[in-house]
């Protein structure tokens, strides 16, 4: 057996299992309720049409859908996916392009990899998703933290540390943020923070990820505008998925942004994996133009508004006096704060897990060292509706304990 340790390079040194993650292991093969992954619910897969899809895809267009094809994505299906992003209300500008990514993950990771120096400035809203700060992190960023709250990012608050960075000398390179129904916090940003944010990034010169994989299901009729839709100077890199809104399990995402920025993610793009799968780039063209995304995104709404009015109704009940949250508009997911701030959530999961019951601690998704610690964040798209009441009633007794 070879001894790796003498082989692996500098940076993947320092790549860390998460410690989160090796907590959680104790929840597998246990009847858990689990409060702590991230899945959509699989009855909103429409497995019929999607194998009827697939089907008619390899017999008719198998010569190509089983090819090679361009880094950017197959052409057809780019055109594709800008009618769809237009039919959403963003705004597609002459100057942008759009290219097909492996899931939205590889999205976020050819921007860090395409921009990101070690020691560049990325912005993000505190708490963040976390996939996205492992990414940064993999290339070095210097991580500054805005905190959020119901409304979003507080933008007056970037503003200020704008200011005091300038006044250093310091330059943000980019801001990374997930302003509708975020994952883990589940609050949507309002429209005024939204101007607000596109006016700084205009005005100290930096770019925007907008992250939105979550805009297409939202379970209330709330209006605001896309940052993209908002950004006059091609400053906004807005990146979706179809995860969530017709199978994860394709692996297709993409980044719509200023041509200048989607040629340089097509040269990172192609070192890593030439392309995204062709087969289901095919697939997913066929499943916009037949009305499957709209019709899973449309289930995904109903279904998960139900699941997120009994966790509300469950934390409302079994928590309110020991715990605050906000109410999403969308996604999967609420980040509750207990009001005991000396509470450490990562050393109640195993008391919790053993009692039946497993969520993500909090701390993970907050840059700052002390942040963090009293929050959870509580899945309710995945477990079914009863399950999710029970679960909330264990983490009530849990932190009474
Ligand atoms: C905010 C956010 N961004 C990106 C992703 C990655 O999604 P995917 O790679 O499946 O497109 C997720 C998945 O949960 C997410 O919540």
């Amino acid at each position: 057996m070879v001894d790796a340790s003498k082989y692996v390079s500098e940076r993947a040194r320092k790549f860390r299992a998460s410690e989160i993650r090796e907590l959680l292991k104790l929840a597998e093969g246990k009847n858990i309720i689990s409060l702590a992954g991230g899945l959509p619910d699989p009855r909103v897969f429409d497995k019929e049409r999607l194998a009827e899809i697939a089907r008619r895809v390899v017999l008719e267009e198998g010569d190509a859908a089983l090819q090679y094809s361009p880094t950017l994505g197959v052409t057809a299906f780019r055109e594709a996916l800008k009618g769809f992003v237009k039919y959403h209300g963003i705004r597609v500008h002459d100057f942008d392009d759009i290219i097909v990514t492996t899931g939205s993950q590889e999205a976020l990771y050819i921007i860090g990899r395409a921009l990101v120096n070690p020691g560049d400035i990325v912005v993000v809203e505190e708490p963040t998703y976390l996939a996205a700060l492992n990414v940064f992190k993999q290339y070095e960023a210097r991580l500054v933290g805005i905190p959020i709250d119901g409304e979003g990012m507080r933008t007056d608050i970037l503003e200020e540390k704008l200011k005091e960075m300038a006044g250093r000398g310091e330059k943000v390179k980019l801001l990374y943020t997930v302003p509708t129904a975020q994952n883990p916090s589940g609050v949507t940003m309002s429209n005024e923070r939204r101007k607000h944010l596109i006016e700084l990034a205009s005005k100290y010169d930096f770019l925007v990820v907008e992250d939105d994989p979550y805009s297409f299901f939202l379970f209330e009729d709330v209006k605001f505008d896309f940052l993209k839709t908002l950004d006059d100077e091609g400053r906004v890199l807005y990146t979706s998925t179809m995860s969530k809104i017709l199978a994860p399990g394709l692996r297709i995402g993409w980044v719509l942004a200023d041509k200048s920025i989607v040629n340089v993610l097509e040269l990172t793009k192609q070192a890593i994996d030439l392309h995204t799968p062709t087969f289901s780039q095919y697939i997913v063209k066929h499943a916009i133009e037949e009305g499957v995304v709209a019709d899973t995104a449309s289930r995904a709404r109903e279904l998960y508004r139900r699941k997120r009015d009994v966790m509300i109704g469950a934390l409302e009940e079994y928590m309110s006096d020991i715990a605050s949250w906000v109410k999403p508009i969308g996604g999967m997911f609420v980040m509750a704060t207990l009001n005991n701030d000396k509470i450490d959530t990562k050393k109640y999961l195993t008391r919790a897990i053993e009692k039946g019951v497993a969520y993500v601690p909090g701390k993970s998704f907050f840059v700052s060292e002390d942040k963090g610690h009293n929050t959870m964040r509580l899945n309710f798209s995945y477990p079914p509706e009863d399950k999710i009441r029970e679960g909330i009633r264990i983490l009530s007794e849990v932190f009474r304990e």
